[in-house]
């Protein structure tokens, strides 16, 4: 068996949002770069991007012209899977959708040396299904940044099936020298980040329906600490992209909690990028603009799905927004997806804005005493079903008197 823990060279695949963050990644932690897009428009893009951020570092004296010089010469650009034969690991960042992803993977497989470590940098795609169109299913995993790519620190390092545990070393240790805190993570839907976010957003909506509004919404969980509320967090990331993702898979969209998001980009109402989204922006401007517009459609789309209006306090909005984080990384825990407690708080400290004080979704559990949580959750599942069903080693834990973080 080879060694992997000599990587010297790196490849990016894509030259989209998260291929442009990928490659400054590496090349600002000195590893040159070979990026290949199908798009060489995109490639032209993305270098002109890079040369922008790092036009405004250098104003806000981080470093100077020549090592912003130095970091662009370390990328070469091209079209051709040809040239990334001698490279040690290559980054895929291409669209989400598996037939594509297993399509590059066959083609770096040959074309790319037999030693190097292929990886994905996918959000909820199954591993061991990318895997599975190479001859080197050891040497495959996930690598998944968070956006913006260049920023965010954290880094899941997921694990196939197949893995091998000196890729895993491999890709840990290139993972400190960028800079970020990476997170092991097992192969389920959303590893362990974004299955939580699933829940939580679930929740952020179901809130809306009822009675509250986005705004609302996120000024409590504001108010809680997260850096920024699930609503503009939709913003940023884009409302378009679950929209267009549901309408692919064609399941999903006739849900009354998505129904706020089909109305606003039904308006091109996208978020952020198009300047109008749950919230406004003016031009130029990222600054949140609340929109009581928004609130008016919000309650107009929750009176067609049959909901009638009531007071939906922050108390009740942190409560069922974090439980549901709390509940869920108790289940990935239960599952063995993630290896400790302490791992879900990382991911949501670097990857989701979770406040530091708090210690993450699960120190926070701990600090309000697993038995309230759990009677808390029980209630929840009393009064609203299934969803609030409390993960077995949550009821384990809080019986005993235990707590998921080492005190
Ligand atoms: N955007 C995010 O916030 C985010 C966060 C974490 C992970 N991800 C994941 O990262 C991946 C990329 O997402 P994105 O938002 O950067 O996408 P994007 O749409 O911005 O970019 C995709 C790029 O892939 C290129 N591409 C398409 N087909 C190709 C091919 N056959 N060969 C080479 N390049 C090809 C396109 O030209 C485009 O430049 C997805 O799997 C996504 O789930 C996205």
């Amino acid at each position: 068996m080879a060694a992997f823990e000599d990587i010297k060279k790196v490849g990016v695949i894509g030259a989209g949002t998260m291929g442009r963050g990928i490659v400054m990644n590496f090349v600002n932690a000195g590893y040159p770069v070979t990026w290949l897009d199908v798009n060489g428009e995109m490639l032209e893009k993305g270098k002109v991007e890079i040369a922008a951020v790092y036009k405004r570092s250098v104003a806000q004296e981080r470093f100077d012209d020549a090592e912003a010089q130095a970091r662009l010469n370390r990328i070469s650009t091209t079209q051709e899977y040809a040239d990334l034969a001698d490279l040690d690991l290559v980054v895929e960042a291409v669209y989400e959708n598996m037939d594509l992803k297993k399509k590059i993977f066959t083609e770096l497989d040959k074309a790319v040396k037999p030693s190097a470590i292929l990886a994905t940098n996918t959000s909820y795609l199954d591993i061991d299904e990318i895997a599975s169109a190479t001859q080197r299913p050891t040497q495959v995993l996930g690598l998944h940044f968070f956006s913006p790519a260049h920023i965010m620190k954290l880094l899941e390092v997921v694990r196939g099936k197949a893995t091998a545990q000196d890729v895993m070393d491999a890709c840990l240790a290139v993972g400190k020298k960028i800079g970020k805190e990476a997170v092991l993570a097992g192969n389920c839907h959303g590893f362990i980040g974004n299955r939580m976010l699933e829940k939580y957003s679930r929740q952020s909506r179901e809130v809306v329906l009822e009675g509250a509004t986005p705004w609302e919404v996120d000024q409590a969980l504001q108010g809680f600490g997260m850096a920024m509320g699930p609503y503009r967090m939709y913003d940023v990331v884009g409302v378009d992209l679950g929209w267009r993702s549901r309408q692919l898979a064609g399941v999903g969209r006739g849900e009354p909690i998505v129904w706020l998001d089909n109305k606003l980009c039904e308006m091109e109402r996208f978020g952020q990028k198009s300047g109008h989204g749950f919230y406004k922006y003016e031009a130029g401007s990222r600054q949140a603009i609340h929109d009581p517009e928004t609130d008016m459609m919000a309650r107009e789309v929750a009176e067609e799905a049959g909901y009638t209006a009531r007071d939906v306090s922050s108390d009740e909005i942190v409560t069922r927004c974090i439980l549901a984080l709390v509940n869920e990384g108790a289940r990935i825990l239960d599952e063995g997806y993630a290896e400790s407690a302490e791992d879900i708080d990382r991911v949501y400290r670097f990857g989701y804005g979770f406040p530091a004080e708090r210690g993450g979704p699960m120190a926070y559990a701990d600090s309000l005493g697993l038995d309230k949580v759990l009677a808390e959750i029980r209630a929840l599942e009393a009064e609203r079903g299934e969803f609030w069903t409390p993960a077995a080693g949550l009821v384990k834990l809080a019986e005993a008197g235990g707590r998921f973080t080492k005190a």
